[in-house]
């Protein structure tokens, strides 16, 4: 039986001030006065028209991603967050997230997002290292993401997330240990910590920097790195995730559990379980900003809406729950996904079999070396036919 998991609401704002060349978020660059209120309109808009497929539910958290939230003035982001109240039911104190880029933080806006509800906030920092944000085209060097972090705290934010990336351009491994020192240093709640990578479309898939550390060094970044983040006090719980006890992030742990969210502005990605028609469905925002303007509210600003077919969902489960270092519990797939568990006995014995997955305490977990092979692992779930999986919230990008 399936079963409606616990709601939570993203809001995609696509603006920035540069477009960064490593990047494939659906994010563009501003070239004239942002339009807030009509994107706020519109966002209240196109919230109506998934209404009625979330009616009575409470949504557990809020995100604010992009591209650059942290464009938009304070007042807009409180006219939303009013508007969406009204609309939908919040959960009491639910987390509220607002990515930053370190070069838009400005004196007073923190406190200002904070009195619209906001109660964290996510820093791409990226690296403290000035010779490595300006390879990564960043609009803000070492000492503006400290300013702005620390900004945030002076208004009252103990809820902080700092975004690092490693393995960049002619970063040696001493570089990389000094960035996570330094971010150490600010007392974060929250560590995303993210291996570069190349994805197509971008100017360094097209061109890349001659000087990008090899695998090998770039493996040896990422243990000496998740050392130094145990022994600050942080735990892993995700591929790329860590925290201090009881600091995750509730609105990423639900994209992993394989819950529900509702996904409004450009180019945005919902997935939403009916429970009385037994059906998940994925719907889609049409992703250039411009073209969603003109149609948000209407089915015109649908890029796509699909039901999530019984075989596509063990695979689509997996690529999400395997990611946690909790893994998941049998009784859980089959809410989510309303499947018998026998339904993936057969791939679930096969990587038990190469040491990928162990079952612990009644959940399913992956090991150390599932971890390293985690593409092996997730592709054992793919459904016989190949149907064309559907990816969750990373289609955001
Ligand atoms: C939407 S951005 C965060 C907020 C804001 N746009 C910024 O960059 O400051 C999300 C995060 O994804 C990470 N990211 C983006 N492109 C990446 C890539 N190609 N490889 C690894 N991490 C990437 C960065 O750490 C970035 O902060
Ligand atoms: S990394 Fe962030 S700031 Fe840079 S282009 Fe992407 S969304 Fe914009």
């Amino acid at each position: 039986m399936l079963t409606a998991p616990p709601l939570s609401l993203y809001v995609h704002l696509p603006w920035c001030v540069r477009k960064c060349p490593y990047c494939d978020f659906n994010s563009h660059q501003a070239r004239s006065a942002l339009p807030f209120d009509a994107y706020v309109d519109a966002l209240l808009a196109d919230l109506e028209h998934d209404l009625p497929l979330a009616w009575g539910r409470t949504v557990h958290s809020v995100f604010f991603g992009g591209g650059t939230p942290s464009l938009f003035p304070a007042a807009a982001i409180d006219r939303f967050l009013q508007g969406a109240a009204a609309r939908l039911r919040f959960a009491p104190g639910l987390e509220i997230t607002l990515e930053t880029n370190p070069g838009t933080a400005e004196h007073g806006r923190f406190g200002d997002y904070r009195a619209a509800g906001v109660n964290r906030i996510s820093f791409g920092v990226q690296s403290f290292d000035d010779g490595c944000l300006r390879r990564l085209g960043r609009i803000h060097d070492g000492a503006d993401a400290e300013a702005a972090v620390k900004l945030a705290q002076d208004a009252g934010y103990d809820n902080l997330n700092l975004d690092l990336m490693y393995a960049l351009p002619a970063q040696s491994l001493a570089m990389a240990e000094r960035d996570l020192e330094l971010a150490l240093a600010l007392a974060p709640a929250h560590v995303s910590h993210y291996q570069l990578t190349l994805e197509p479309n971008t100017v360094f898939a097209a061109r890349p920097p001659p000087d990008l550390p090899d695998e090998d060094l770039a493996w040896d970044m990422q243990e000496r790195c998740q050392a130094l983040l145990a022994a600050a006090g942080y735990a892993q719980y995700e591929t790329s995730a860590y925290a201090r006890p009881g600091q995750e992030c509730v609105h990423n742990l639900n994209y992993w559990r394989y819950g529900d969210y509702i996904g409004i502005g450009a180019g945005a990605h919902g997935k939403l379980t009916l429970g009385a028609a037994q059906s998940i469905r994925r719907r889609w925002r049409v992703r250039h900003p411009t073209a969603w303007l003109a149609t948000a509210g209407g089915a015109p600003a649908l890029g796509g809406d699909d039901a999530v077919e019984p075989a596509q969902r063990p695979f689509e489960y997996m690529l999400n729950v395997l990611r946690l270092r909790e893994g998941f519990l049998p009784g859980d797939f089959e809410a989510r996904t309303g499947l018998p568990r026998t339904a993936i006995q057969a791939p679930l014995e096969q990587a038990r079999r190469r040491g990928w997955l162990i079952e612990e305490g009644g959940r399913i977990l992956p090991t150390a070396l599932g971890g390293r092979f985690a593409n092996d692992v997730m592709q054992l779930f793919l459904p016989e036919s190949g149907t064309g999986p559907s990816t969750g919230p990373e289609r955001d990008r």
